[in-house]
């Protein structure tokens, strides 16, 4: 009896996990679109295929071999002199990235790339439970996770085999 109360218990808490989850994932979504603008560089499917030429080419993100920590960091913190922009609005204000402020890295003439928009801890957060569900590990885009990806079979789409 109480083993099975501790169960339900179980079952219960995972169902919360997982329904919170699901919810940051949503919002992740929209930052990886729209706030943080990631889809420029990564491409909309993380796979590093840019949406626009101007811009430096991100990371093939469904390859990474990051865990999440090294993720959030990576978000966070940015990459220095490789076009990977700092979104935590006080990466290099009060040493909370490697030890480094702003002057730091201009001494090593690593320039820093402005982000879209400054994120929120919980945003950075969203963002990488979008990246571990949605990106991560996923393979290559395929039609099929094409529509499930957007929901519909939108224009880009089509084009993929
Ligand atoms: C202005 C272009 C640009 C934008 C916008 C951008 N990135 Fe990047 N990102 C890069 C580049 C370039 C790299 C590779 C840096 C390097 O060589 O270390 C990178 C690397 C990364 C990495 C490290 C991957 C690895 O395996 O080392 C992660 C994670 C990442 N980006 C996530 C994001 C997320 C999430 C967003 C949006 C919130 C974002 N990026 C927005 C250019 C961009």
């Amino acid at each position: 009896m109480r083993w099975g109360a501790v169960a339900i218990a179980v079952m219960v808490l995972h169902a919360a996990s997982q329904a919170a989850a699901q919810g940051n994932v949503a919002l992740g979504t929209e930052i990886w679109r729209n706030k943080g603008a990631c889809q420029g560089c990564h491409g909309w499917a993380g796979d590093g295929r840019k949406m626009d030429s101007q811009l430096p080419d991100g990371a093939d993100l469904r390859e990474t071999r990051l865990d999440r920590d090294a993720l959030v960091i990576a978000i966070k913190c940015g990459r220095p002199g490789r076009g990977m922009p700092a979104f935590d609005k006080f990466a290099y204000s009060d040493g909370r990235c490697f030890g480094m402020t702003l002057a730091d890295l201009q001494k090593d003439g690593l320039t820093l790339a402005d982000p879209a928009a400054p994120l929120q801890p919980r945003e950075i957060e969203a963002v990488t439970d979008f990246l571990a569900a949605k990106v991560i590990g996923q393979g290559p885009m395929t039609r099929d996770k094409c529509v499930a990806f957007w929901g519909e079979d939108v224009a880009v789409c089509i084009t993929i085999k």
